[in-house]
């Protein structure tokens, strides 16, 4: 049987190295120069400092040990090299091929994928162009300058991350002039109808992305909306209003949508890691034009030569995802903020969630034997500065919570004030280099009587301080920048899963939900149109069942159709 990582020698020999770390306090490591000097790198203009993490060059050169023992080189040179990682599904993880230049060859299966690639680059060039330029109209002759884009989990959170992080890129706002994007994702109607308020079917197009085109949120929210437009404009209108993505090309065709007008990806793109695939590049370039969307693919190509080349000790997604693993493994730091400051990356920290907590949250390693340890982290964010008025109270003086802190140097939205102290940028930029001091450094008791804070207050002002973090500084944020973020916490997760020796790209966990929603559906269906009582569940799920149907007994059980109305 596979050795456990956690039987190694460098697993134990960290084990034993928590105890000499409990004996630092980050105000003592920061003054340690050499150190700190150490724990700072560059890779083209992106700033990593990682000097306010609990750990020694000791503790470095122990995690390196660790990676040795893990294999984690071989392990990345195996996903590159097309092997099928994803033993559970039998596939390989290639998201690295869907961002390739042209003349690369990346082989799955013996054949080279990249050439598949470009073909439907190429084709999403050309039919984003079309519709830019009004030579692709709708079924009444009207430009489409409105697009849906109905997809959920990794088929909603990465786009809607890059969309969102280009929406104030002064070149991204210039393409995407007079245009709309706007997602649903959600299989509430209350999200139909946030998304398809004040839009008018005639100058709208819907793209639904679905690897599978089988998810029941994402089918349902695509037949709505093909009501919507066929109710509207009649049922020819659909081919000229809606187009897909998927894997699945036969059930596309199924549901209606020429063929024509599908674009595909392929089993070896995990959902999660889909954004440099059709599922990302279709709608955004819609919005803002292919070529900036290329840029972004470009942008996360630099980060996997990075990834793949660079030795580890310069190598930022292998130090992020070692330092990760330090965190949570042996620290026992279970959670890791992400703190952008900046507001385009306000959906960053929700696609990182989908990216790392459904790799990583597994309990079994991937020959399935039950982990002694625990893998994966819980991720949340926001952006600087409005968490610091929302959760930095629990991160400053309640639980250890390691911190991403993410800055950019040149604002996508300059603002300078006559009369003021600094330009609005330089305020907001203060917060993100004062918030990892503080966490590192803390307040001490004696600082606070140095300064004559009554003694009953001391305790409720000190400060531990000595709570890790990290900074990242990029140059700026524009589609070649937002690649690479998007490729620095792509191959991060995947560092730290190939550490924990689990199956990173599959995500059996979700499945059980999924078919006890089916067992009620069937129940809901039987109740409302045949009046059968509730039946089959347990005591709660009955009463609660019961309840819901009986208040809601005037919901007609042959409707006709109804959309919403706002
Ligand atoms: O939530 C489970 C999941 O399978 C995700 O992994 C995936 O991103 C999402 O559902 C959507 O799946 P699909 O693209 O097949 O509709």
């Amino acid at each position: 049987m596979a050795t456990l990582i956690s039987d190694t020698a460098p697993w134990k020999d960290l084990k034993a190295h928590v105890t000499d770390i409990g004996k630092t306090h980050l105000r003592d490591l920061m003054t340690d120069t050499d150190r700190c000097k150490s724990m700072i790198l560059e890779f083209d203009e992106i700033f990593l400092d990682y000097s306010r993490q609990c750990a020694t060059l000791d503790t470095m050169s122990k995690l390196f040990k660790l990676a040795e023992a893990a294999h984690l080189k071989e392990k990345i040179a195996s996903m590159f090299n097309g092997e099928h990682i994803n033993s559970t599904e039998n596939r390989s993880v290639l998201h690295v091929a869907l961002r390739a230049s042209k003349d690369t060859t990346i082989n799955s299966d013996g054949k080279n994928v990249v050439p598949d690639v470009w073909q439907v680059l190429d084709k999403i060039k050309e039919f984003s162009d079309k519709v830019r330029n009004g030579s692709w109209v709708g079924a009444t002759g009207k430009s489409l300058t409105n697009v849906i884009a109905i997809g959920i989990g990794g088929s909603f959170l990465g786009p809607l991350f890059v969309h969102t992080a280009l929406q104030t890129d002064p070149e991204a706002s210039k393409t995407a002039g007079g245009r709309q994007l706007r997602f649903l994702a959600n299989v509430d109607p209350v999200d139909v109808a946030r998304n398809t308020t004040g839009l008018d079917p005639e100058t709208t197009l819907v793209v639904v992305v679905s690897k599978t085109f089988t998810t029941a949120e994402t089918m349902l929210n695509a037949r709505t909306l093909r009501e919507w437009i066929s109710s509207a404009l009649g049922p020819q209108a659909v081919s000229k209003h809606m187009v897909a993505v998927s894997t699945n090309l036969k059930l596309v065709e199924k549901f209606g949508i020429d063929p024509n007008n599908a674009f595909a990806f392929w089993d070896w793109v995990g959902g999660r890691y889909s954004v440099c695939s059709a599922v990302g590049v279709l709608p955004l370039s819609l919005q803002y034009g292919f070529p900036v969307v290329e840029k972004f693919l470009k942008g996360a190509r630099s980060i996997d030569q990075h990834f793949q080349s660079t030795p580890f000790e310069k190598n930022i997604p292998v130090l992020l995802g070692l330092l990760s693993v330090w965190n949570v493994s042996f620290l026992e730091y279970p959670a890791r903020a992400i703190l952008p400051y900046t507001q385009a990356l306000e959906k960053l920290a929700p696609h990182i969630q989908q990216v790392s907590m459904e790799s990583n949250g597994k309990g079994v390693s991937i020959d399935g034997v039950r982990l002694p340890f625990e893998a994966g982290e819980i991720d949340f964010g926001e952006p600087g500065t409005n968490g610091q008025h929302s959760f930095y109270q629990l991160i400053h003086q309640g639980r250890v919570i390691p911190c991403d802190f993410i800055g950019i140097i040149k604002s996508q939205q300059p603002v300078y004030l006559r009369d003021e102290v600094v330009n609005n940028h330089d305020e907001l930029m203060s917060n993100f280099f004062a918030q990892p001091d503080a966490l590192a450094y803390g307040k001490t008791p004696e600082q606070l009587q140095s300064e004559n804070v009554a003694s009953h207050l001391v305790p409720h002002k000190t400060f531990t301080g000595n709570r890790p973090s990290l900074s990242l500084l990029l140059p700026s944020l524009d589609a070649y920048r937002i690649g690479q973020l998007l490729g620095i916490y792509e191959h991060r997760v995947a560092v730290e899963g190939f550490i924990w020796g689990i199956n990173s790209f599959d995500q059996w966990g979700v499945e059980l939900g999924k078919s006890l929603a089916s067992q009620v559906r069937k129940q809901l269906h039987a109740s409302r149109k045949k009046g059968e009582s509730v039946e089959g569940f347990n005591f709660s799920t009955t009463k609660l069942l019961t309840r819901y149907l009986e208040a809601s007994a005037d919901v007609p059980s042959e409707p006709t159709t109804l959309l919403p109305k706002i």
